[in-house]
């Protein structure tokens, strides 16, 4: 019998174990791998993100799932085996990023709307058949000179509240993702303005859902934590960032919703990490409460790939160390000395 949601749901965020968010367009890929010199093929991405679903250890121990983009749910590894089974085969979930971006909104200047409705019901039975049982899709809200606007989380809102129910009808669990960002062009806001338009966004998230008939025990939010812009002149205590997350999470996330996965968004590895301890060190939380990091959890493994192969067992071992500080901040219980123990 097929797995329920709420299953799929259980096994993304419980276990101390998070996601991996390995989604990358192509476009935010390359850019990536310009920062080591390593050229952008459908070859050297595959290398890499097979590199990183290899790491047994660290795959089975630390990580529920990992969201992959539409070239790699479709890839196999070197010796031919596709990449969702060696995913599958480690115990974590596969799952797919189905939203086609953020576009400029019309008329809101500095404004974005995520795309990709159309054709959507089709493409989630085809991931579906290729293993996907979960999906994930970002809208982005920027604070800025009068921004954002009423349209502009309205219609994004919407857009997450339409995708949510068809994944549902598809039997693919939605990772609603609005993310409020940290470092977006201007990025001088306080963490108090973050606070306040995170509670708005949220609001407007969860009203939206309710519309569309979304069924929150089979949905997972991946929420920005309550950071200052990045280029803030006050840059918060990492207690204050735990303390606001999670009143501004109490005051908008349903207890119905089973887990809560946070993005990285521009924090640094061992931030984004410590911020996560703390949050869960503020428990019991009424939800599972993990990480689904994307640059948080790949930058130093890809720094020490370097696109060799003799490097391989290295940027192994810095993802794993990554995944696993990040399982002990998913328990509340990551220290720096933690963190100063070689993987
Ligand atoms: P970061 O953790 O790098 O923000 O990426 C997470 C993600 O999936 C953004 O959509």
């Amino acid at each position: 019998m097929a797995e329920t949601l709420e299953d799929i749901a259980a096994r993304m965020v419980t276990g101390d174990k998070g996601i991996l968010a390995a989604d990358e367009s192509t476009g935010t890929i390359t850019k990536r791998f310009d920062t080591i010199g390593v050229e952008s093929t459908a070859d050297t991405r595959r290398d890499y993100r097979e590199m990183l679903f290899r790491s047994d250890e660290a795959m089975r121990n630390y990580i529920s799932g990992v969201i992959l983009y539409d070239e790699t749910i479709r890839q196999s590894a070197a010796d031919g085996t596709p990449l969702v089974d060696i995913i599958a085969g480690t115990g974590a979930v596969p799952g797919i990023k189905v939203d086609t971006g953020a576009k400029p909104l019309a008329l809101r200047p500095n404004e974005k709307i995520t795309e990709g409705l159309d054709g959507l019901r089709e493409r989630l039975a085809e991931y579906y058949d290729l293993g996907a049982r979960f999906a994930k899709w970002r809208a982005v809200i920027d604070i800025g000179d009068k921004r954002p606007t009423y349209p502009c989380i309205s219609a994004n809102a919407h857009a997450l509240a339409r995708y949510a129910a068809l994944c549902q009808e598809a039997g693919i669990v939605p990772i609603v993702e609005p993310e409020v960002l940290m470092d977006g062009p201007d990025a001088s806001h306080d963490i108090d303005t973050n606070y306040d338009i995170t509670e708005w966004v949220l609001k407007t998230v969860f009203m939206e859902l309710y519309f569309a008939g979304v069924r929150l025990e089979g949905i997972v939010l991946k929420p920005n934590m309550v950071v200052p812009g990045k280029n803030a002149a006050d840059q918060a205590s990492p207690q204050a960032v735990a303390e606001k997350t999670v009143r501004v999470l109490k005051n908008c996330v349903p207890t119905a919703v089973p887990g809560i996965a946070f993005l990285s968004g521009g924090q640094s590895d061992e931030q984004a990490t410590e911020h996560l301890s703390l949050i869960n060190d503020l428990g019991p939380l009424p939800w599972a409460v993990t990480f689904s990091y994307g640059r948080a959890l790949q930058a130093a493994a890809l720094n020490a790939w370097q696109g060799k192969v003799e490097n391989v067992p290295a940027a192994q071992r810095a993802f794993l160390h990554r995944a696993r500080m990040n399982s002990l901040a998913a328990a509340g219980s990551w220290t720096p000395d933690a963190e100063k123990q070689a993987a």
